[in-house]
């Protein structure tokens, strides 16, 4: 079965994520800038001609699409990663995929969501040594 990780993160720590994410061997993902507000609904700021109300504060959303063997590894390096213990530290989705089809080699689904040196290549290569 595969997932998609949509991490929405603090911008100060997306390159935190990004190497929690690349030190477990999550290779293939995305990311963009997103605006929108969580509970606190914003947040206000005190400036020269008063307090004012920013609605939509800008973070950053990784999109990680993968097996879901690696989904609860990959989810817990996000948390330990872009935690700082303060409002807006962000919040995760997780939705199934229907499929995936790479373009060049028409690969489908779990197969397409394979990459040199990933998460499950490692995996195998240490059982390989433990033979
Ligand atoms: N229900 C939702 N649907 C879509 N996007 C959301 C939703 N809730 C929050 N977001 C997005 O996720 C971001 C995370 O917000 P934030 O970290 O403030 O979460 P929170 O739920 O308010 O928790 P906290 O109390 O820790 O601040 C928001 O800025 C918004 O972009
Ligand atoms: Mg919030």
């Amino acid at each position: 079965m595969l997932k998609k990780i949509e991490a929405i993160i603090r911008e100060d720590k997306v390159n935190d994520v990004q190497n929690a994410l690349n030190e477990i061997g999550i290779v293939g993902l995305n990311m963009f800038e997103v605006r929108g507000h969580g509970r606190q609904g914003g947040v206000q700021l005190v400036g020269r001609a008063g307090t004012y109300q920013v609605n939509m504060l800008p973070k950053i959303q990784i999109n990680i699409v993968l097996n879901d063997r690696n989904l609860d590894i990959a989810i817990e390096a996000i948390l330990k990663s872009a935690y700082t213990g303060e409002p807006g530290d962000g919040i995760i989705f997780v939705t199934p995929v229907e499929d995936v089809i790479r373009v060049r080699t028409r690969e489908r689904g779990q197969e397409a969501m394979m990459y040199p040196g990933d998460i499950d290549m490692r995996k195998s290569q240490t059982v390989n040594k433990n033979r």
